[in-house]
């Protein structure tokens, strides 16, 4: 499915791998050929197990689960570790679903509603309603992206360390080869020239402003100098804007501005308050649309009914949702100032997205746990569950951690002064 994009060849159709699988099943008498294909398919099927076993943990869910866990019996557990609106779906979205249960909700085109679509057009500059097609969460929009971009064996792709980790882990589960590209806080976390030319020939670049875990937002010089990056070289860009609408410093931009053939992800969880809807967009280069329609058909036909409906009444809840941004604020605010008065002062800058990312070696590498150790004492001895910062960069996450601000403000106060007086 891998498909020409800025100029790219195809890479996929027709490859080794392809055409040896037509038939694997063939009856007839064993010869040397077929022995050969024999042993090359369990080879392969081995292989994709121990890829698919060897996925790591989404240690904000695996931290969530645990939370959970105690939660049911019967522990007081203040979360600050999964990245999830604590809010309901917008009124008007509500009333819209109400009114849809009497009639019949079946499957919608797989790219999804129209009237969604168009309206989801129009909020882009230069963007037609073709291009948008409704999938099932960011999630699946970023799967779909690598699956129509990239080819498992051969594709080498840029991530951002640290960044959100599900890239990290479904680009490896799909057999394509990673480069991680670390960022510092002396650029604010974000990419330089400099760190994009180490990273060497690439078949793609992932990227995402505002950024999980550090809420850095990309300036336009930044977007613009990525884009050309990646337009000399034939890179083919992935831009996950999941927390635009989420910013505190004016909006954020987007790459569509700097280069329209990017695959841009984009969903209703984080500033609509919608997670649990599973219901998100992606914006496609004219030449991939086709090919990610047919995709969606295959994989699971289309995004929820119902999810589309209540997506497509939320689109006007701008003013209830605009006060949950500012309660964001506020919230970011009584999370930093708390760190700081229990010692947590090196942090990333939370320009946007609703998360604290901080360097806390005094809490690990000095008294020999790491990030993963210290969210799994936090859990047991305080009630505060917040993600160790493995979960975003495999080198240096081990000192790291990150809080999320999006829950209720009392429990991150309560949880800061917790931290506060832990003794290790
Ligand atoms: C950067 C980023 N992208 C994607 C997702 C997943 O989004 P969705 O719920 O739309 O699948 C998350 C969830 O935390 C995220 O932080």
């Amino acid at each position: 499915m891998a498909a020409a994009v800025s100029g790219r060849p195809a890479t996929r159709q027709g490859n080794a791998k392809s055409r040896h699988l037509e038939n694997p099943r063939a009856i007839g008498p064993p010869t040397p050929g077929r022995a050969r294909l024999a042993s090359w398919h369990n080879r392969t099927v081995i292989d994709a197990a121990l890829r698919a076993a060897a996925m790591p943990p989404f240690h904000a869910m695996a931290m969530g689960r645990a939370a959970t866990e105690l939660e049911a019996a019967g522990h007081r557990i203040l979360h600050l570790e999964v990245g999830q609106p604590s809010t309901p779906l917008p009124r008007v979205a509500a009333d819209a679903v109400r009114r849809s249960l009497d009639s019949p909700l079946g499957y919608t085109n797989a790219a999804g509603l129209h009237r969604l679509r168009s309206r989801l057009a129009a909020r882009c500059v230069d963007v037609d309603e073709h291009r948008v097609l409704i999938v099932a969460g960011a999630s699946a929009g970023f799967t779909l992206a690598f699956l129509t971009l990239f080819d498992p064996g051969t594709s080498r792709v840029g991530v951002i360390e640290p960044g959100y980790p599900c890239y990290r882990n479904v680009l490896a589960a799909l057999g394509i080869e990673l480069v991680a590209i670390p960022v510092d806080p002396a650029n604010r976390w974000a990419p330089t020239i400099e760190q994009l030319e180490a990273a060497g020939d690439l078949d793609g670049l992932i990227i995402a402003s505002p950024s999980n875990p550090t809420g850095t937002v990309y300036d336009d010089a930044t977007l613009a100098m990525i884009a050309s990056h990646c337009r000399r070289r034939g890179i083919a860009i992935v831009a996950d804007e999941i927390y635009h609408g989420i910013t505190y410093q004016g909006p954020a931009a987007s790459i569509l501005d700097h280069e329209p053939d990017a695959f841009v992800v984009n969903s209703f969880s984080k500033y609509w308050s919608m997670t649990g809807w599973r219901v998100g967009w992606v914006v496609v280069p004219d030449a991939l649309v086709d090919i990610v329609e047919r995709l969606q058909q295959n994989v699971y036909i289309c995004a929820p009914h119902v999810s589309q409906v209540a997506a497509l009444a939320a689109l006007d809840a701008q003013e209830e949702l605009d006060g949950h941004v500012e309660r964001y604020r506020a919230n970011r605010s009584l999370l930093i100032g708390g760190l700081a008065a229990a010692g947590i002062t090196d942090i990333a800058p939370a320009d946007g997205a609703f998360y604290v990312y901080a360097h806390v070696p005094h809490l690990t590498t000095a008294i020999g746990i790491d990030s993963l150790g210290l969210g799994r004492r936090w859990l047991h001895e305080l009630g505060v569950a917040a993600t160790a910062g493995v979960d975003f960069d495999l080198q240096r996450g081990h000192e790291y951690m990150r809080f999320s601000y999006a829950g209720r403000g009392d429990d991150i106060g309560r949880a800061c002064e917790l931290i506060a007086s832990w003794q290790p």
